[in-house]
């Protein structure tokens, strides 16, 4: 998994450049662009011309000039808090609980650990493809439930507010979405199995009944989220040095953050795109769960 690209420059690669990456973000399913030098409004700039930018929905991961850059980071700077520490400590696609997720993923980072750096990464249609077939059955038609709940990180502002008030905001402004457990790749014609340990809390059949509740325990065994030792054939370690941007398949890939007990600075900027595909056949007239 991955490829790696030389001499890429995203302020003047022409556009039949910036198709030909897409490609090879969606054949490899990551792309490591090497020794770049990007301002933030370069970064934003990049992402526009891969397509339509995703704004973070929380203001408290804003890059402070840049809403579009998503900050991770545990560096204060001039004793203040810029975007927000330990994120994605867990098996995750980025928006999943969204009903409407993008496609890509753009990962610049500006800080980098000397020692233990690097992401996670699972190739669900991979996952699928070797899933039992007993499995491959019992989830065939079926759709999943995902929701923020379970990891919505609680805000500087929540503090001294009741959780339970804290708890009915999320469910206002980010309902569960449903999608489908299995989808077809708009661009490869893989089907890819797109649940996550993080977000995916059920899965039911075409009618809303729940499914068996040790079924989703089955899934993630199976594809190697259930792995808290990294060993699984299929967990994928990407590692990175200073000036790589990471380009990945946000439909394919789930990914989780290298986190060690005492972390080394470390600062990224993210940039979430949509693609001219939808994120997956009908997407449009879904319905999102209650
Ligand atoms: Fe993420």
């Amino acid at each position: 998994m991955g490829v790696a690209v030389d001499e890429f420059d995203p302020r003047t690669a022409p556009d039949a450049d910036l198709l030909a990456l897409k490609r090879l973000v969606y054949d490899h399913r990551i792309v490591v662009l090497r020794n770049q030098d990007l301002s933030p409004a370069d970064f934003v700039a990049f992402g526009r011309r891969l397509g339509e930018v995703e704004t973070y929905y929380q203001p408290m991961y804003h890059h402070p000039e840049y809403p579009e850059i998503f900050v991770s980071s545990n560096v204060k700077e001039e004793g203040e808090q810029v975007g927000v520490p330990q994120t994605g400590k867990f098996w995750h696609h980025d928006y999943s609980f969204m009903p409407n997720p993008f496609g890509l993923t753009l990962i610049y980072p500006q800080v980098v650990p000397q020692k233990n750096r690097g992401t996670f990464f699972i190739d669900m249609a991979r996952a699928y493809q070797d899933l039992p077939e007993e499995l491959k059955a019992e989830i065939k038609g079926t759709r999943s439930l995902n929701s923020v709940r379970r990891y919505f990180k609680i805000r500087p502002t929540d503090v001294y507010r009741p959780i339970s008030e804290v708890l009915a905001e999320i469910e206002r402004e980010t309902p569960a979405s449903a999608h489908p457990t299995v989808f077809t790749h708009p661009v490869t014609g893989e089907q890819v199995l797109y649940i996550s340990e993080a977000v995916t809390y059920q899965l039911e059949d075409a009618e809303g009944t729940a499914l068996r509740e040790d079924l989703l325990t089955d899934l993630f065994q199976a594809c190697g989220q259930a792995d808290t030792t990294f060993e699984h054939a299929n967990i994928h370690l990407q590692t990175f040095d200073k000036g790589d941007l990471l380009v990945w398949d946000n439909r394919a890939l789930v990914h989780r953050a290298l986190h060690t007990p005492n972390p080394e600075p470390t600062v990224s900027y993210r940039v979430t795109v949509h693609d001219e595909h939808e994120f997956y056949p009908g997407i449009g007239a879904r319905p999102t769960a209650g």
